[in-house]
C-alpha cells in the first residue's frame, strides 16, 4: 500500500449529501461521503484513501442509467470533468476531446454548433459522456461507438491511468469492456473521432415515417437533430415531470430457431435482424402484450405510451422497482419464453 496517510484529502467532500436530483429515476437516496470530481488528478490520492479505509465506492454521472438503493455508504464520486476542445484534424476526421462530466445532449448540440455532425441521432439521450460509452449508448440505428476513437480512464485495480482504443473497448449492443468490468474503471476523458463526410441516416422506422410524412427526402444534420428531440419528447417521459431511466429492459437477442418458433405462435412479433443471423426482439412490444402498458403498483408503473419504461410516481424505492421489473420478467418469460435483463446499473 502506498503511503495514503500522508495523502492530501480532496477539499470538495460533502458528508450525507441528498442525491434525488442526481437520479433521474428520482429516488429518495443519501450518499454518505460525496465526492466532487473536477479534475482526473484527484483521483490517484482518493483511491488510496479509499483502499485504506476499505470503502465501498461508485461514480455517479448524470445518473440516468442506474437504481440507487436509499443509503450509499463509503464514496460517491460525482463525476464533474468538464471541457470539449477540438485537438486535430486529418483529411479524413475531427478529433475531440471532451470530459466525462459533460452533459450528453449539450456536446451533441455542440458538435452541430461547431459543423461538426455526425451525432445528430443521439440526441436527447440522458446522461454524461463519460457514462455514454459504457453501455454503448444508441438510438435511431446509431451507436456512440462508431464515433469514439479511444477513452481515458483511471484503473483503480493498478492505480494508473490509461488509454484504451476503440477496439480495447470492446463495443456491442449496449456493451462494453467497461462493463464487462464493472467497479474498476472511471472514464475521465473521452476522445471522439468525427468524420468529415457525412451522409443523414434516417432508416430506422420512426425517423423515416417523420421525414416521409413531412415530405422530406433530404433532410439536414439540424433537421435530424430536431426530429430526433421531437421523437423522444413524444415518445419517452421527462425525467424532470416523471421519474425513470429511459429503457428498463434491452432488446432480448434469440437465435434463429427460437425465432422461427416464436413467429410460428406470434407472427406480429417485432425484431431486427442481428449479427450472425440472430434476432433482436423489441422488448417493448413484448411487455406491451403481456398487458402492462399504462399500469400503476403503488409508488411504481410502467409508462402509458413507452412499455420499455418504467416510472417513479412520487415515492418510489428501488425495491419497488425491481419488485415491478421481476413481475414483468416472469409475465414475459411465461409467455414468449424469452429472458429480459435490466438495462440500468442496479447499485
Ligand atoms: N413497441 C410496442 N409497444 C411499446 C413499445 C414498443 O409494441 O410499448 C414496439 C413498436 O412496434 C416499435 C418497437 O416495439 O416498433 C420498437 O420500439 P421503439 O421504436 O420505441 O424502440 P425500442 O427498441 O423500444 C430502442 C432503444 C431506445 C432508443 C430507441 C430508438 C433499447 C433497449 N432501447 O428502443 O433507447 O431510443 O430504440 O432508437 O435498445 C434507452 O436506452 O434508454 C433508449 C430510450
Amino acid at each position: 500500500m502506498n503511503c495514503a496517510k500522508n495523502a492530501p484529502l480532496p477539499p470538495n467532500l460533502t458528508l450525507n449529501l441528498g442525491l434525488k436530483s442526481r437520479n433521474t429515476f428520482g429516488l429518495e437516496v443519501k450518499a454518505e461521503r460525496a465526492f466532487e470530481i473536477n479534475d482526473a488528478a484527484q483521483l490517484p490520492a482518493l483511491f488510496e484513501e479509499i483502499a485504506l479505509k476499505h470503502w465501498s465506492w461508485r461514480v455517479l454521472g448524470g445518473g440516468s442509467n442506474v437504481i440507487l438503493p436509499p443509503n450509499l455508504e463509503g464514496a460517491t464520486l460525482l463525476m464533474n470533468i468538464t471541457g470539449q476542445e477540438v485537438v486535430r484534424e486529418d483529411e479524413s476526421d475531427t478529433y475531440l476531446v471532451v470530459g466525462a462530466g459533460v452533459n450528453w445532449h449539450e456536446l451533441v448540440a455542440w458538435t452541430l454548433n461547431h459543423k461538426l455532425p455526425g451525432l445528430e441521432n443521439l440526441a436527447l439521450i440522458p446522461g454524461t459522456v463519460g457514462a455514454a460509452p459504457i453501455q454503448n449508448i444508441g438510438a435511431y440505428g446509431v451507436e456512440i461507438a462508431q464515433y469514439i476513437d479511444s477513452i481515458e480512464a483511471f484503473d483503480s485495480k493498478s492505480n494508473a491511468f490509461v488509454t484504451l482504443s476503440n477496439k480495447d473497448c470492446q463495443f456491442a449492443y449496449r456493451d462494453s469492456f467497461f462493463k464487462q468490468n464493472p467497479h474498476r474503471f472511471i472514464v475521465t476523458k473521452v476522445i471522439f473521432k468525427i468524420p468529415k463526410a457525412w451522409r443523414a441516416r434516417v432508416h430506422y422506422a420512426d425517423l423515416a415515417n417523420f421525414f416521409t410524412e413531412a415530405g422530406n427526402s433530404n433532410p439536414s444534420t439540424q433537421e435530424i437533430f430536431d426530429a430526433v428531440c421531437q421523437i423522444r419528447t413524444k415518445k419517452l417521459p421527462d425525467p424532470k415531470v416523471i421519474g425513470n431511466a429511459g429503457s428498463f429492459f434491452q432488446n432480448p437477442v434469440v437465435g434463429a430457431d427460437q425465432y422461427a418458433q416464436l413467429m410460428k405462435q406470434f407472427p406480429n412479433v417485432v425484431s431486427y435482424p442481428d449479427a450472425a443471423g440472430q434476432r433482436k426482439l423489441a422488448a417493448g412490444w413484448l411487455i406491451d402484450q403481456c398487458g402492462f402498458k399504462g399500469q400503476r403498483v403503488g409508488e411504481v408503473g410502467v409508462y402509458e405510451k413507452q412499455a420499455l419504461v418504467i416510472v417513479n410516481h412520487g415515492n418510489a424505492t428501488a425495491a419497488d422497482i425491481l419488485s415491478l421489473a421481476k413481475t414483468i420478467q416472469d409475465s414475459v418469460k411465461g409467455r414468449f419464453g424469452v429472458t429480459l435483463d435490466i438495462e440500468p446499473n442496479i447499485l
